[in-house]
């Protein structure tokens, strides 16, 4: 009997190059830990548009829904930038969210020490490491609320409505003060309490949780305030819970300082067990087929998926353990320093399989 299913959502551009590559290294971690793996494919994005027509068939919906977890690749190119915007390969990405109720988004902004120098923030501001995680709520806010298009006074307008209500804010506030109480016990809430009315239900909800956790330290932090922040002094924070919007934003931040947005992985988690893992780059159409695309966030991806749906610990630490001794010797062109080998995207795979 086959342990875990795992519908794989390969994508565009370089999506399908880097899943192959972290199959590959989960099937031998599988052979290494004694468990087995099925997996399924399924469309999304572009892929899906040119094969049905839309970026998210039911089908898609149906699999995932029965599978152990979700891995994905990246969606999205400009072969479909002329697609209306609810037809575009990113409403399928919203859509799969939506339909798994994948309502938290973790997304760790690490830096593996081979790769310090690679970032653009100096040596003393970083300090000793970084190691933020961010919680990102992911099916609702602004990018679910209703929008719309209208006349103002004779002028053609559009809008788009954030809005949160207790139970959403709730949920997601507990799932990072559960993450908070496993690291360093710090939390920072962001949000705009000082404008938006929805930030000042956020703050209060958040506080009224925090209640639940009298040992997690929390803090609350304005947005624009927190990204001059995450620049300034990175090593404060601990584990960060915002918005939808507003995780999009900080989350491609705090990545950069990290040095590689090709190194780092994500999870997205609904109620249930199983979830859905993605690195956090996009599909890089320029570079895709080329074979030079890093799959190292993909794989650690993989990893992600391993301690938060599949319970194997052990496993992901091991993959994890994996990339870090690699990167001292291998890179592939996009981390490239002198001194280490350039490797191609199946080289770096292999590698990842060998160290383990
Ligand atoms: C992300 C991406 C998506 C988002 C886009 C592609 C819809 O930027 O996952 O961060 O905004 O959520
Ligand atoms: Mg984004």
């Amino acid at each position: 009997m086959t342990d875990y299913k795992i519908v794989l959502l390969k994508g565009d551009g370089i999506g399908p190059e880097i899943v192959n590559q972290a199959v590959k290294v989960l099937d031998k971690t599988a052979e290494k830990f004694d468990f087995t793996v099925e997996y399924d494919e399924a469309l999304l994005g572009g892929c899906a548009i040119d094969a049905t027509g839309v970026p998210l068939p039911d089908e898609t919906v149906e699999k995932c829904k029965k599978a152990d977890s979700v891995l994905l690749g990246a969606v999205g190119g400009p072969k479909w930038d002329n697609q209306p915007g609810n037809n575009r390969p990113e409403a399928g990405l919203l859509g799969i969210r939506g339909a798994l109720g994948l309502f938290a988004n973790l997304r760790p902004a690490v830096i593996f020490e081979p790769l310090k120098g690679a970032s653009p923030i100096k040596d003393e501001i970083i300090g000793g490491t970084l190691d933020i995680m961010i919680v990102r709520e992911l099916t609702g806010g602004i990018y679910f609320g209703e929008k719309g298009r209208k006349e103002v006074n004779g002028n053609p307008a559009a809008y788009d409505t954030e809005m949160y209500t207790v139970p959403e804010i709730e949920r997601i506030a507990r799932v990072a003060f559960d993450l908070a109480m496993k690291r360093n016990k710090k939390l920072t809430s962001v949000d705009k309490a000082n404008v938006l009315e929805s930030s000042r239900l956020w703050r209060e909800t958040v506080i009224r949780i925090s209640k639940e956790y009298p040992e997690v330290e929390l803090n609350h932090l304005y947005v624009d305030n927190c990204a001059m922040q995450l620049v300034i002094n990175p090593s404060q924070f601990d584990v960060i819970v915002t918005s939808n919007i507003f995780g999009d934003i900080l989350s491609d931040e705090a990545s950069m300082i990290s040095g590689s947005i090709g190194m780092l992985a994500s999870a997205s988690l609904s109620e249930g067990k199983s979830g859905l893992y993605e690195p956090i780059h996009g599909s890089a159409p320029d570079i895709a087929g080329l074979g030079i695309a890093n799959p190292l966030a993909t794989i650690l991806s993989v990893a992600m998926m391993l301690r938060y749906s599949l319970d194997r610990p052990k496993a992901a630490d091991a993959i994890e353990n994996a990339v870090s001794t690699v990167l001292k010797d291998y890179r592939t062109p996009d981390i490239y320093a002198e001194g280490t080998t350039k490797v191609s995207t199946d080289e770096m795979g292999d590698l990842i399989c060998n160290a383990l």
